[in-house]
């Protein structure tokens, strides 16, 4: 939780107190702290410290006591020279929390002040956006999963040396709101820590290993937080997708003893004038693949471990729903589908050659049983569209290594059968510091999945295989505004980042929240 704080910075007793600063050339601003930092007046004076993006400055303070600040430490962060993007000026924001917490965590800060920087060129940000993208670097910086650690067969000394060399979480950030109005602050930094606390429970959850987080333990979580946040929340058994004909998920799902689920969760955003039910709504799928192995198409040894992460998209839709409970959008509705299962070998399992039919009857030939995310993904798209008829589809999912080849671990992939709708999650994306990009359909790519047996197959060929998994997934969503992202390039290992540690990365949760929060709800 982060607390503000409207008296001087200078009366805060914590272990760290933090100062942002922009790197302004000759023209010197005066520094921000009012007494007892002579070292950084000196370091500024004498150019060691010129608050260039990422630099840090450490200080201990001195002189007596009623002319130091009362902090044990202060920190002086660097924010480069003023710039003309609003989108960059948040991500430098985002990135100076980030370095400061990372600070403070191996410092074994407990509680830290961090003060609003007053800059005089916002390049149009206003003073909420600065306290909301400090809060969200705060918050994601400070993230570290080490549940699964413990000190078993370890001696006393053991133990002291293993708490020294290992950085802490902060445990109480207090923003001081400076030059900047509370009210706005308060509105930014509630935003900010919303988002970012939704993305670090998308992180835990895909942290956890695959023995722990099954598709139970996602239907499990997905009551939890309906139940917390006030959502509807159904959980589809696996006799249900029997007789509904959901040969996909059932199919993938045929290898492994831990039964299917589908978790749907719904949000109806009431408001005065409209009657919930003739909102327009958005409907949002995640694949919530617990472990992939494959299957009978086994994947290589190394590495197999990652495929833990394998459900990230439907992580990343949980979470959001989590968000957008808590913020209330007025006038639309959001409904949620993250069809689960394991992918694994067996007897039983689905086979290359094997023809599955999916919901709604479209029949499918596996050509490689590790293309199983659109399998699942399929099903879950034509059921979701048949029942509540939304007015544009999200989904999400760790879907192809093909992206990683195309875009690396810097973007992740989109494809859209809706100019409108790409931009808006191009937009979010940018805004949120988790960049996409777009990449094409059409039919040359569709007609690489046409099957000589069946109506469709479930790989395309040499080529372009983040678009022919998309071109899979167009078959099931007829004409309604419809976009993918492929994040298998950046749920995990995504750009090294001060905010973003190591490990699942929490990806699209922040950038589904601008989106939902921007959406017009246009009604078809
Ligand atoms: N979950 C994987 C995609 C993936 C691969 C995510 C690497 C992250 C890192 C997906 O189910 C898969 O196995 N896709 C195959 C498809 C292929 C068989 C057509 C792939 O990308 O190799
Ligand atoms: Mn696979
Ligand atoms: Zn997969």
């Amino acid at each position: 939780m982060i607390k503000l704080h409207k008296k001087e910075a200078e009366s805060f007793t914590g272990d760290l107190l933090v100062y942002f600063i922009q790197e302004t050339g000759k023209n010197a601003v005066s520094l921000p702290c009012k007494r007892g930092c002579g070292n950084l007046k000196q370091a500024w004076k004498s150019g060691d410290f010129t608050g260039k993006e990422g630099q840090t400055f450490l200080l201990y303070p001195g002189g007596s006591k009623k002319n130091k600040p009362a902090a044990g430490r202060v920190l002086a962060v660097g924010l480069g020279k003023t710039v003309a993007d609003k989108n960059i000026l948040r991500e430098r924001l985002r990135l100076a929390a980030g370095t400061a917490v990372r600070q403070a965590g191996s410092l074994k800060v407990q509680s830290m002040m961090v003060v609003l920087p007053d800059m005089p060129d916002k390049a149009g940000l206003s003073d909420a956006d600065v306290a909301e993208c400090i809060s969200e670097g705060l918050i994601l910086g400070n993230y570290r999963f080490d549940k699964y650690k413990t000190d078993t067969g370890k001696t006393e000394e053991q133990k002291k040396d293993k708490d020294k060399d290992k950085a802490v979480n902060v445990e109480r950030f207090v923003l001081q709101v400076g030059n900047l109005p509370p009210d706005a602050v308060k509105s930014g930094m509630i935003r900010g820590e919303r988002a970012a606390t939704a993305t670090c429970l998308a992180r835990d959850m895909a942290n956890e290993p695959g023995n722990a987080w099954t598709p139970l333990k996602f239907a499990k979580f997905g009551q939890q937080v309906a139940k917390k946040h006030d959502l509807e929340c159904k959980i589809m058994e696996k006799d249900e997708m029997e007789a509904l004909g959901m040969g996909g998920i059932l199919g993938v799902n045929q290898g492994s003893v831990e039964p299917p689920k589908l978790v749907i969760l719904r949000y109806q955003g009431g408001g005065q004038k409209t009657a919930p039910t003739s909102n327009p709504t958005v409907m949002l799928v995640g694949k919530g693949l617990t472990f992939d192995s494959g299957g009978i198409s086994l994947k290589p040894a190394q590495g197999m471990e990652d495929m833990k992460y394998d459900m990230c998209g439907g992580a990343a839709v949980i979470c959001a729903m989590q968000a957008i409970a808590q913020e209330c959008p007025k006038g639309i509705n959001v409904v949620a589908l993250i069809p689960s299962t394991e992918n694994l070998p067996a007897s039983n399992a689905l086979k290359p050659g094997d023809v599955i039919t999916h919901y709604g009857g479209k029949t499918s030939e596996i050509i490689n049983t590790d293309a199983e995310g659109r399998l699942i993904l399929a099903d879950a798209l034509a059921y979701g569209i048949e029942t509540w008829k939304p007015d544009a589809v999200i989904d999400l999912a760790t879907l192809t290594g093909a992206v990683i080849v195309g875009l690396g671990h810097h973007r992740t992939g989109l494809l859209s059968t809706d100019d409108a709708l790409a931009e808006q999650l191009f937009v979010a994306g940018e805004h949120t510091g988790e960049p996409l990009w777009r990449l094409p359909l059409g039919p040359e790519y569709s007609k690489q999945i046409k099957s000589a047996v069946a109506d469709i197959k479930n790989t395309g060929g040499k080529g372009a295989g983040t678009i022919t998994a998309a071109a899979y997934l167009q078959e099931f969503v007829g004409d309604i505004p419809w976009a993918h992202l492929d994040i298998a390039g950046t749920a995990w290992n995504f750009t090294e980042k001060s905010y973003i540690p190591k490990g699942p990365s929490g990806i699209a949760v922040r950038t589904l929240l601008h989106f939902v929060r921007h959406w017009k709800g246009e009604k078809r």
